[in-house]
């Protein structure tokens, strides 16, 4: 039967085998599966395992500080990286979904690939790959097409011709968390909703300005603190709000405005396949829709995503 306490004990000591005392760069990025990778990988080799974090201005707000502080706190060897400003003078007057998804991951591979060439003698690079991952390329739009389209652009970049490591290819995405939480892993980091790696960039429709940005990052904020509020953040699979290119009319006291439209995406999922949109209560969809259009300037309306997948998908790019 499998154990989490059985996979941890033998993984550190295969790990420990495989690796002696190798170097070994590992990517976060703040989700499930590359927390859960880096400190399996770092109670085997501690610091010789150096992590990346890249912040490419497109997480939620205030995410990169507060996961990078988490992860220094797990005594992780990590540096993290501001890559605002390159990501976003890349992505300027792009409004292609895949255009925008393609040059994000040019630019990450860019990025990371630096960072790596600081660390000197490294051989090994570490991946959070699960087995989902490994069985189907499970959807066009994933990071690894990212990848693969790269590959047929130019050279490899250096860090691909590392040798790979990746101690979680057998596991499903419960047993990743069952994991994490048998390493101590807070609720924090394992609880948290899967968040695409282009980020609210394909959540602003169209092309992406580091206002836009900074509008749907605060609306974005206060829709995630209302469904925690709420005690709604753990029913829910995946939720996010989305900035639409168009623009309405509204009254604000005696003014007529023209502003921005927020949209609020819930969906009821096991593997993100297929999905549901979620019922979430009449009051908290109120008090999320009066908080976001009176706090967040630029926003005077606020809608609700009631589509499922198929045939909507959940992102909207
Ligand atoms: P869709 O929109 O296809 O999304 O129903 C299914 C799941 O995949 C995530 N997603 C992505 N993840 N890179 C990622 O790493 C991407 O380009 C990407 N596009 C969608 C989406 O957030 C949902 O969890």
């Amino acid at each position: 039967d499998w154990t989490a306490d059985a996979f941890v004990e033998t993984t550190i000591e295969s790990l420990k085998k495989q690796l002696g005392n190798d170097k070994v760069v590992l990517g976060l990025s703040g989700g499930v599966d590359s927390s859960v990778a880096a400190i399996l990988l770092h109670k085997a080799i501690g610091t010789n395992l150096h992590c990346i974090f890249v912040d490419n201005g497109l997480l939620r707000k205030g995410e990169f500080e507060s996961v990078l502080e988490q992860y220094q706190h797990m005594g992780l060897n990590i540096k993290g990286i501001d890559a605002k400003e390159r990501f976003l003078s890349q992505l300027a007057g792009v409004k292609d979904p895949e255009q925008k998804r393609k040059i994000i991951g040019r630019v990450f591979i860019e990025v990371f690939d630096d960072a790596a060439h600081e660390v000197k003698d490294v051989t090994w690079l570490a991946q959070g790959t699960i087995y989902p991952d490994v069985i189907e390329s499970v959807s066009v739009k994933g990071p690894s097409a990212t990848i693969k389209s790269h590959h047929n652009v130019g050279g490899l970049p250096d860090f691909m011709k590392l040798k790979v490591v990746e101690p979680l290819n057998t596991l499903f995405k419960d047993e990743v968390r069952r994991v994490g939480k048998t390493l101590g892993i807070e609720g924090f980091i394992l609880g948290r909703h899967p968040f695409p790696g282009p980020g609210l960039a394909i959540r602003i429709l169209g092309d992406v300005t580091a206002e836009k940005v900074a509008i749907l990052q605060e609306a974005d904020a206060i829709y995630i603190n209302n469904l925690k509020e709420a005690g709604l953040y753990d029913n829910v699979w995946q939720a996010g709000a989305i900035f639409l290119p168009v623009q309405s009319v509204g009254v604000m006291g005696d003014e007529r405005t023209y502003e921005n439209v927020i949209c609020l995406r819930a969906v009821e999922s096991v593997d993100g396949m297929t999905a549901d949109w979620c019922h979430l209560p009449y009051p908290v969809l109120a008090k999320i829709s009066n908080e976001i259009i009176n706090k967040v300037k630029g926003i005077n309306r606020v809608v609700y995503d009631i589509s499922s997948k198929p045939p909507a998908t959940i992102e909207w790019e």
